[in-house]
């Protein structure tokens, strides 16, 4: 029953996310009561004995804690004499925080990445369509968002705060990476957060962020940031580096390595800096055990099946792509919790 009831835990977040329940307990500035937290929401108010229960099982998970308020301070009524707290890291909830996951939760969630899950099994049984969610839609994720622009729109916004967060870490403890570098490409680079940063911490590099044409389309540069819109399987900006995040694991080995290759073309000799800088899982060798981290990199995994062609990869799988896409040297600095930092070169 537990298994098979899991999946109400993040349904419940996102309805009290959909509902602004973590900003409004935060502005709150306290420890916020249930009448409280009732008069500030958006409902319909016959729902409001609802909320008690959405609250139990979000305390129950660690989004939120519970506090007894005495009984002279407030009201005398049973239920408020306690209170809700945001838990530290549910501050990643809030809207307003750089770092925010609350976009990515909600992209996630949402009917269009989770259809494709259903259509599995029928995915197994298959033998032409390459994904359980081109079954769903009847065309790649990538295709799909290019005609899509509410899929367009949330999967850009859920990358951003990831994009921020690793590159404060990578800025922070890899700067060596980046310097003496005139230029870099980040490459499926999104709207651009990765580059804005590196752009910011070395005014001297001239940097790139390529993606295909509807995630760069509109977008403006600054001094030594430019958007370019293209497709990586045909050609890749010429540059000393090529930043990667989050890529090679949406495609198959075959597609990774000729997406290695074009940017083997698109970079100098190691001699001449040429490297890339891979920001990617790496999975645990452990394969056994109940150990969270490991469990969403197998999470990952299966996401990867399901949405796109691709996986995520142990170091051997990492170390053989990189060998049969042709380079000869590479340095992994497992900085990123359940990813890593991997520096290659040709
Ligand atoms: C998982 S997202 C990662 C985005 C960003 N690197 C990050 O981690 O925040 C993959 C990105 O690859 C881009 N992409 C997919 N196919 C591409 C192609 N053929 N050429 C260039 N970019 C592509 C997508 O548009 C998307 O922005």
């Amino acid at each position: 029953m537990y298994h098979i009831f899991s999946f109400i835990n993040p349904m419940s977040l996102k309805c009290a996310v959909q509902l602004q329940i973590p900003d409004i307990i935060h502005r709150h500035g306290a420890p916020m009561l249930l009448s409280e937290l009732v008069d500030a929401l958006s409902i319909n108010k016959e729902r409001s004995h609802f909320v008690y229960r959405l609250m139990r099982i979000l305390v129950h998970s660690g989004f939120f804690l519970k506090q007894k308020i005495p009984i002279t301070e407030r009201d005398e009524e049973e239920e408020e004499k306690e209170a809700y707290l945001l838990a530290p890291t549910s501050r990643l909830l809030l809207k307003e925080e750089p770092l925010s996951t609350r976009p990515f939760l909600l992209a996630m969630l949402d009917p269009i990445l989770m259809d494709p899950w259903q259509n599995m099994s029928k995915w197994f049984q298959n033998d032409d369509v390459a994904t359980p969610f081109h079954i769903t839609h009847g065309k790649s994720l990538w295709d799909f968002a290019s005609q899509e622009p509410r899929l367009n729109h949330f999967f850009n916004e859920a990358l951003v705060g990831d994009a921020r967060l690793v590159t404060n870490v990578v800025l922070k403890h890899c700067k060596g990476a980046f310097e003496g570098l005139d230029s870099i490409v980040d490459v499926g680079g999104g709207t651009g957060t990765v580059a804005k940063a590196i752009a910011k911490a070395f005014p001297e590099i001239n940097c790139i962020s390529f993606d295909l044409p509807h995630v760069v389309n509109g977008m403006e540069g600054s001094k030594n940031l430019s958007y370019v819109g293209g497709d990586m399987f045909e050609a890749i900006p010429k540059a000393d580096a090529i930043f990667m995040k989050w890529i090679l694991h949406d495609w198959n080995d075959e597609n990774c390595i000729k997406i290695l290759k074009r940017c083997k073309d698109a970079i100098p000799s190691k001699e001449n800096r040429g490297k890339l800088i891979i920001v990617d899982m790496v999975v645990m060798n452990n394969e056994v055990g109940s150990d969270e981290s490991l469990e969403t990199q197998l999470f990952f995994d299966m996401l990867m099946m399901t949405d796109t062609t691709g996986k995520e990869r142990t170091k051997k799988e990492w170390v053989k792509l990189l060998l049969d896409a042709g380079f000869s040297d590479y340095k992994f600095t497992p900085i990123l919790g359940l990813r890593s930092l991997i520096e290659v070169y040709p």
